[in-house]
């Protein structure tokens, strides 16, 4: 990759060793990939904040560049593994804590602000069509590269640092026009509502590899497609898709000649009855993978609102709406009425945070929740999958 003299500098460790160690993980990656050269970002986004998935290893290496550089472009950050106010309340040991909160001040100090949450693009930090980034969080790039139209490759947390560091990223994949068209037809040939486009997700997710998804026959609205990019990304590893008369680039994504696949009501209640392995009643009913939207906190809360009249909370489960804490702060008056019924969790959710430590088994609406709970050793759940409305029916007697 070629490298201009300013960064042929940077490399060299001229502007301090951070900026040397982020130039040298991003040139590393420019060869790798055959990019010819970088281009700015406009932000980042990091993940692997949560001490449950970077662990001390990961602690280290962050604290080591925070005592070293900041950086260069707005950059936010993903869930944590705890709620910062309440997290003695949902069950977070001292210990954990006490660990995350150092990964928290490392990040700090290096100038990432403190958003926590998997879905910047709801608290104002949203990138606009056509902007290069570099993100990290599955959903995120699913989500800003097809709902958004801006332009990040699938980031890890290294890579989306360095790149925030640096301000800039290799150029190859979904930064170049000719990776962004589609690769595969999805003929979607039922009406989709509710749980159903996760669980569409979960299924072309595994079915396409690394091809780019054309959806016919649907159209969804922002949550909608915020949870199918999410168990795409989850269930396969689909960064870009197109819906057809809904996305922003649809229109110049086909190319002559592409296989159809057809996707009916079968495949989706095969994929989820796969994901509902757990048929008796989950200890935890966890809502917000990715983080509700304030739309979907209200939802919640008149669903509460209505199940809960005249009927008792049943109290061997417990409830957790994820969002960012700056969405929740929105939507004051329904956060109110779901704090009745259970927790709304901010800045982490049922995934990155401990729950392991105290639940063996979780009820979600996510198929993106559904397919990493299970994990041992990582989540060990029991998860039972199911939509909204029958996940809060669960909560009452
Ligand atoms: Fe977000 Fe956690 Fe799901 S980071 S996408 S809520 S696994």
């Amino acid at each position: 990759m070629y490298l201009t003299p300013d960064e042929e500098a940077m490399l060299r460790g001229e502007r301090g060793a951070g900026v040397g160690k982020a130039m040298e993980i991003l040139a590393a990656i420019g060869d790798i990939y055959g990019a010819q050269r970088l281009i700015p970002i406009a932000s980042s986004q990091v993940s692997g904040a949560s001490y449950k998935t970077i662990g001390d290893a990961g602690l280290e290496f962050v604290r080591d560049f925070s005592s070293k550089c900041k950086v260069a472009v707005r950059t936010t950050l993903n869930p944590l593994g705890m709620d910062c106010e309440t997290w003695k309340e949902i069950g977070v040991p001292e210990k954990f804590a006490k660990k995350q909160l150092e990964i928290v001040d490392a990040y700090r100090t290096m100038g990432i602000e403190m958003t926590a949450t998997c879905t910047p693009y709801l608290i104002g930090k949203s990138p606009r069509m056509g902007e290069h980034i570099a993100w990290g969080e599955s959903s995120a790039i699913a989500y800003s590269n097809s709902v958004i139209g801006a332009r990040t490759n699938r980031e890890g947390g290294p890579s989306a640092l360095a790149a925030a560091i640096v301000g800039k990223t290799p150029e190859y994949g979904l930064h170049l026009d000719e990776n962004r068209r589609a690769g595969v037809i999805i003929e979607v040939d039922v009406r989709l509502s509710g749980l159903d486009y996760a669980t569409l997700g979960c299924f072309v997710g595994k079915a396409v590899g690394k091809r780019v998804p054309y959806f016919k026959g649907i159209s969804g609205n922002a949550d909608e497609l915020k949870s199918l990019g999410a168990a795409m990304a989850a269930s396969g590893s689909v960064a870009l898709y197109h819906v057809e008369g809904v996305t922003p680039e649809y229109r110049n994504a086909l190319d002559d000649k592409l296989e159809k696949m057809h996707v009916g009501r079968e495949e989706l209640d095969r994929t989820r009855e796969k994901l509902n392995a757990h048929k008796e009643t989950p200890e935890l009913v966890a809502i917000g993978c990715p983080h509700c939207s304030a739309c979907e906190l209200h939802a919640i809360a008149e669903k509460l609102k209505r199940l809960g009249k005249g009927r008792k909370r049943n109290k061997n489960i417990d409830l957790w709406v994820c969002a960012a804490r700056q969405v929740a702060t929105s939507a004051k008056d329904d956060v109110e009425v779901i704090k009745n019924y259970g927790n709304v969790v901010c800045d982490t959710c049922m995934v990155v945070a401990p729950i392991e430590a105290k639940y063996k088994s979780t009820g979600t609406n996510s198929a993106k929740a559904a397919t990493y709970l299970p994990s041992p050793g990582f989540c060990s759940q029991k998860v039972a999958y199911n939509d909204t409305n029958n996940l809060l029916e669960m909560l009452f007697v």
